[in-house]
């Protein structure tokens, strides 16, 4: 049995004191779940984070990571830092990376190799733009962002892999993936990965839906054969909806 997922990624929010507050607020009304909580609090406060949750459930894990090792790379994080602190899992290639700091499949695919050789797990996101949608392009950028990204990789190293199927367009837009186009993509990405590997592979993996997950909508969504839980955006930074949705799972 694949592991049902519901990750927040709270992006460029929250300061330390916001995010002890969230964080209490979080660990004090956990329900109980066989899912997996994850929260990706910013890099300053991901020490921080992983005290506060110490006698919880909910992992935390970082937003990003940098392909080296060590060395002249202001600004950057590397996988040690993050293995140090207690941090074990990376969220790699969200389209925000890609948009607004130039990551490229090309880079995308030195961090995650960076990141296995490392022990940490990867949450791969990928997804296709409004155009591709419109001109009926999605399975065919769907399926290049995962040969890319991962299909380097050995069978062994899929134990480690995360997918979060996240449409461009619905990021952050109020727009969602209907439960059926999210399903269909599910389901086209988990053949794509048998065809390429193999179905116990494929069945193996966790696929989560990003993009306007909210506790109204949550529900229908992670309703799907395909669809393995949720990586929230907005939703997450308010710990209500965050529980509403873990709830919906
Ligand atoms: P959103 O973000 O839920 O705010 O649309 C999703 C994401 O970027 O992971």
């Amino acid at each position: 049995m694949r592991s049902k997922i519901v990750a927040g990624n709270w992006k460029m929010n929250k300061t330390l004191t916001e995010t002890n507050t969230l964080l209490a607020e979080l660990t004090g009304k956990l329900p109980d779940t066989d899912a997996e909580v994850m929260v990706a609090p910013t890099f300053v406060n991901l020490a921080a984070a992983v005290q506060d949750v110490k006698s919880s459930s909910i992992e935390v894990i970082a937003q990003n990571m940098h392909f080296a090792e060590n060395g002249a790379y202001t600004g950057e994080i590397s996988a040690d830092m993050l293995l140090d602190i207690g941090v074990n899992t990376v969220i790699i290639g969200h389209s925000e990376r890609r948009a607004y700091f130039g990551e490229t499949d090309e880079i995308l695919s030195k961090k995650i190799i960076s990141a296995l050789d490392k022990n940490l797990r990867v949450v791969f996101c990928f997804g296709e733009e409004l155009e591709d949608r419109k001109s009926d392009n999605h399975f065919n950028v769907v399926s290049n962002q995962l040969k890319n990204g991962l299909f380097n990789l050995k069978p062994e190293a899929w134990t480690k892999i995360v997918l979060a199927y996240e449409p461009v367009w619905a990021i952050g837009t109020g727009e969602t993936a209907s439960p059926e186009q999210a399903q269909e993509m599910h389901s086209f990405i988990r053949k794509t990965i048998a065809n390429e590997y193999t179905t116990k592979i494929a069945e193996a993996v966790s696929i989560l839906y990003g993009g306007s997950v909210k506790p109204a909508n949550a529900k229908e969504i992670f309703s799907k054969v395909d669809v393995d839980g949720g990586l929230i955006g907005g939703a997450a930074l308010n710990a209500d909806d965050f529980i509403a949705i873990i709830k919906a799972i």
